[in-house]
């Protein structure tokens, strides 16, 4: 009898690791990006890479955010570092883990606790053979006040990550706030970002080293002033440019300038959202609850781009989630429509 049990629980038991592997499996394989929605790595755990960026680099995406630290609102300081997350489909994400951390050790330190350390993106130097990261740093006790753009380097897209030095942007002695660094064609990387403390939009050349603004900033004429949390891409020769107001944390209607001369005149196209976000009940006057964060290129897809959103949660940032939208060009044009779900294979469709 004893022994007709211990073969029964023994059953049970492998059935039920089967099941529950077959659990783990359903959740890991995502075939649909479900903006708004939780989002989790092939671990199952939220991805905490806000305010990110998406390098693609010998067939591998490296998505690199803020890493928001567990229990802390962003008033009790909540930037842990640089998260980093790698991907070939761009749905399912492996985490390559805390990529630069800010020290808990030494006070004195750039990146000491208590800095704010937001909005990280990756440029590759092919010159040097080196990955630059690039943030906004506030140093530990100066608030939003006054900003630094930090760069940290490493030679894998995975990092480690190495804290370099900081500079001031947009030429004043307050710096620059959000910004967006773009690779022209011939290499020549751009710093575009809303200048502290007046809030116009500037942009500036970067030295080969991509370590130090190179001259002068100058104003991007025809950008609207408090233009914030810009992403740039380069499509058929125009420069195109989504963005935000400037609200603190709270959604506002996105912003769209374009222009085919990057240190010319932008026009600006209004808001590019259409739609609804069911969700959180929120339209494009909120930008369905989300801020820009950057555009992707898709690889090996003709025209294909993503908008990605950050949905900030100021009070509980690490459970920010993400808002990644298929772009569609209409006449040369970009249109940002809601979608609950969608395929990477809609690039394909239409
Ligand atoms: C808006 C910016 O886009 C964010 O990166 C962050 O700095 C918040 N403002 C802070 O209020």
């Amino acid at each position: 009898m004893c022994k007709i049990i211990d073969v029964r629980i023994l059953l049970f038991l492998v059935l039920l690791t089967g099941f529950s592997q077959q659990l783990l499996t359903a959740q890991e394989t995502q075939v649909e990006i479900k903006p708004a929605q939780i989002w989790v790595d092939t671990n199952g755990h939220q991805i905490n890479a806000h305010g990110g960026g998406v390098l693609f680099h010998d067939g591998v995406y490296y998505w690199y955010g803020e890493h928001k630290l567990e229990g802390k609102s962003e008033a009790q300081f909540a930037d842990g570092g640089i998260h980093c997350y790698s991907s070939t489909d761009l749905l399912n994400w492996n985490d390559e883990g805390l990529v630069l951390s800010v020290d808990y050790e030494d006070e004195d330190h750039d990146l000491a606790y208590g800095c704010i350390l937001e909005r990280v993106k990756v440029v590759y130097n092919e010159k040097n053979k080196q990955f630059v990261a690039f943030f906004k740093l506030y140093l530990k006790g100066v608030g939003y006040e006054s900003n630094y753009v930090g760069v940290a380097v490493a030679d894998k897209p995975a990092g480690p990550f190495t804290y370099h030095h900081k500079f001031r942007g947009g030429g004043t002695s307050k710096g620059s706030g959000d910004f967006s660094m773009f690779k022209d064609d011939d290499g020549t990387l751009y710093h575009l970002a809303v200048r502290k403390p007046d809030k116009a939009f500037v942009i500036g050349k970067l030295d080969a080293d991509y370590y130090y603004p190179d001259g002068e900033y100058q104003i991007a004429e025809g950008v609207k002033v408090h233009t914030e949390a810009p992403a740039v891409i380069k499509r058929n020769g125009v420069y195109h440019m989504l963005g935000s107001g400037s609200k603190g944390w709270n959604p506002n209607p996105a912003r769209y300038h374009t222009t085919d001369n990057l240190l010319g005149t932008w026009t600006y196209h209004g808001n590019p959202c259409r739609g609804f976000n069911a969700i959180d009940s929120l339209g494009v006057e909120k930008t369905f609850g989300g801020q820009a964060s950057y555009i992707i290129p898709v690889q090996g897809k003709n025209d294909a781009y993503i908008a990605m959103f950050d949905i900030w949660r100021p009070k509980q940032p690490i459970t920010g989630r993400y808002i990644w939208l298929p772009i569609k060009f209409v006449d040369a044009k970009m249109l940002i429509s809601w979608r609950d779900t969608w395929g990477i294979d809609v690039f394909d469709l239409e």
